[in-house]
């Protein structure tokens, strides 16, 4: 497990960029999207605001079925000179993934501590599958980090969405076990937030005073609350997460608009 110090010890900032879905190919396009073009575009945007975080975060979906897509990802990435947080999604080879990704800067997996916050990075995908589950393994790693978090706030982040979002193709490929993992984080005081990807949309709610949050896409995004299928033309984005000492945090998403730069933030209360 990675143990990170933080220049700034009393906060810590991530900024999560997620479902990337990169080619080989460095023009290719998902939905009218070229990826690539699309996720340097979502970093220089970030770049531009509050930058260097302490690490960044991928919830997924590195590459779209396609494990050339990662050597981009290694050189973008890379050259950040942070630690990236990965996590991998239903269109990731998950072998291909660690191949590539292996060694610093790259974080697959297990738990980071930052600060006063330890994050928790699970694997929830089922080979073939486009829906998600955690294994009794993966279960218990989580248990395992939650009980050894000394004290710290845990944000437990993973690819596939824990509860609904209102939109009935994508409620076909959530978390299948969702009420397991839901009933695992039940069962400690410390879990402050969960972080996804996989459902292109912003959300955000809570849960047992657990913030509940879904982060766009760099690329294409899905139509919030359609039953069938529908793509989203708003534009790519992130979501900046500031996580304070005493367990709250504030976030924003902010959508990489052309001409201008609209941004949602909001802070939680403690948890
Ligand atoms: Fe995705």
């Amino acid at each position: 497990m990675a143990l990170l110090t933080s220049p700034r010890m009393s906060v810590v900032r991530l900024t999560q960029f997620t479902d990337p879905h990169l080619y080989g190919g460095e023009h290719e396009s998902l939905r009218g999207v070229a990826t690539l073009p699309s996720l340097n575009a979502a970093i220089a945007h970030a770049q531009t605001r509050d930058w260097p975080p302490d690490a960044v975060l991928v919830t997924g979906d590195l590459v779209q079925d396609d494990p050339a897509g990662y050597r981009h990802f290694r050189r973008v990435f890379s050259a950040l000179n942070l630690p990236v947080l990965c996590l991998p999604g239903n269109h990731d080879e998950p072998r291909a993934m660690q191949r590539e990704l292996a060694g610093e800067p790259f974080v697959l997996g297990g738990h980071v501590d930052l600060g006063r916050w330890r994050i928790v990075l699970l694997d929830s995908c089922i080979p073939g599958s486009a829906s998600g589950a955690l294994s009794a393994a993966m279960l218990a790693q989580l248990e395992e980090s939650l009980a050894g978090a000394a004290g710290r706030h845990c944000m437990v982040c993973l690819h596939h969405h824990p509860v609904p979002m209102s939109s009935e193709w994508l409620d076909r490929v959530g978390l299948t076990n969702a009420a397991e993992f839901l009933h695992a984080i039940d069962q400690h005081r410390n879990v402050r937030a969960i972080v996804w990807g996989h459902v292109h949309q912003a959300y955000d709610s809570l849960r047992k005073g657990v913030r509940l949050l879904a982060t766009p896409s760099t690329c294409a995004q899905f139509l919030p609350h359609a039953d069938d299928f529908a793509v989203d033309p708003r534009p790519p984005a992130y979501r900046t997460l500031e996580l304070r000492p005493d367990g709250t945090l504030l976030t924003e998403v902010v959508w990489v608009e052309k001409h201008s730069g609209g941004s949602s933030r909001s802070a939680s209360s403690a948890a």
